[in-house]
């Protein structure tokens, strides 16, 4: 059984973060390139702007507020600095896909003028965003969007503190190979660029170590509500397991969907870690126990800087925190040691620092950029489990890859 030295609560209401200069609420719309984005020419004096880009409404909420709630945390530990420099915070909500998330976040940069953007937690936003950021020499620290194409070639302006939506993926095919030997996998996910590549890297890892395909659908994302005709061809194919790609509130109804049907008892899930992750695990309760991720964090990581972390996380906000809480103060720290080595803070400055920001020692393990600006890290196995103060993601294993 593990032990966990904080409780899962409710959300602390009306945390007063003091150290952040301001906060301005950006709206969609506005600007062009051609007026320019970048921030400040480079005088090396007043606050830094950076614009902070989540979701506050949509499927994806939740995972926007931990981010926030992560990249908060590491300003007020760092009184509200990056790199010696006070920091104003301009935020915009990234909603739930690219007519929102695309002008909501190219406003930071053509009207607010920040000197870079962290955040972003939908592929298909920062898919969208891409060339908005690379022609206008700002940096973008996407904090969970996991498309592979973002990273396929190394940009100055682009650089990731979460994963690569195949990578994490592929983590788990060899090991859901062995489980289920002769049997076979049933793919479902959602119907978007993170669905589609987070099947194809798990379908790729899974069929080289031998295993058989049973059947693969995609739900439409945003909309799907019942589960119930997908769950029918599930039961219908026969396969022994399910692999499955859904966050936030999908995955939700999904996985209680899936206990309900009664699949859950006969068909071993599996899934990308997001699947079980903090407040989604506490709202499926019971239905999620014995689910199987893979995932590069856990709150339940065993090491004194994790344990610091989740200690002053759940300070701060009465909560365990999540991957997406770890990936945005990753990026606070990330942008801390650029901009404390940058030349000027304008755009250009900061993403010349970013090549050298080197070791971040983070909750998840000290980890740094690899060559394609994402983070060279382990992948863990982990099983939902009830332990003496609720559920939890154990980690049971460590992943190759
Ligand atoms: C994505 O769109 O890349 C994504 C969204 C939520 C969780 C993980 C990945």
């Amino acid at each position: 059984m593990f032990k966990r030295d904080v409780q899962r609560g409710h959300r602390a209401a009306g945390l007063v973060l003091t150290s952040v200069a301001a906060v301005l609420l950006a709206s969609c719309g506005g600007g062009s390139l051609s007026e320019g984005g970048g921030g400040e020419s480079g005088d090396n004096s007043g606050p830094v702007k950076i614009g902070l880009s989540v979701p506050v409404s949509g499927v994806y909420a939740s995972l926007g507020e931990d981010m926030t709630q992560g990249f908060n945390l590491y300003l007020d530990e760092n009184d509200g600095k990056l790199g010696g420099r006070d920091i104003e915070v301009v935020s915009a909500d990234e909603g739930e896909g690219p007519e929102t998330g695309v002008p909501a976040t190219t406003k930071l940069v053509t009207q607010d003028q920040v000197s870079a953007v962290v955040g972003i937690v939908n592929s298909s936003v920062a898919l969208g965003l891409q060339e908005t950021f690379v022609q206008s020499e700002v940096p973008l620290i996407i904090a969970n969007a996991g498309a592979d194409d973002l990273t396929a070639e190394a940009s100055p302006y682009i650089w990731r503190t979460s994963f690569t939506n195949g990578g994490v993926a592929a983590a788990l095919g060899e090991a859901v190979a062995e489980d289920v030997g002769d049997g076979s996998v049933y793919l479902i996910a959602a119907d978007y660029a993170a669905g589609e590549e987070s099947v194809n890297g798990f379908k790729e890892a899974f069929e080289a170590a031998g295993g058989t395909v049973a059947g693969e659908t995609y739900t439409p994302f945003g909309t799907t509500s019942d589960w119930q005709p997908y769950l029918s061809k599930i039961r219908s194919s026969g396969a022994t397991a399910v692999y499955t790609f859904y966050a936030g509130a999908e995955a939700v109804n999904f996985v209680k969907q899936y206990s309900t049907f009664g699949l859950a008892e006969k068909t071993q899930l599996y899934g990308v870690g997001f699947l079980t992750e903090g407040g989604v695990l506490d709202a499926q309760g019971q239905a999620a126990v014995g689910t199987q991720t893979s995932l590069h964090y856990s709150d339940l990581l065993e090491s004194d800087s994790n344990r610091r972390f989740v200690d002053a996380y759940q300070a701060a906000y009465d909560e365990v925190p999540t991957v997406y809480a770890v990936q945005a103060y990753d990026a606070a720290a990330a942008l801390d040691a650029a901009i404390e080595g940058a030349e000027s803070t304008d755009g250009a400055g900061i993403a010349e620092a970013m090549a050298d920001v080197g070791e971040i020692d983070s909750p998840r393990g000290a980890w740094s950029f690899d060559e394609n600006h994402n983070p060279d890290q382990p992948y863990y196995l982990r099983e939902v489990q009830e332990g003496e103060s609720g559920l939890g993601n154990v980690i049971v294993g460590k992943l190759t890859q």
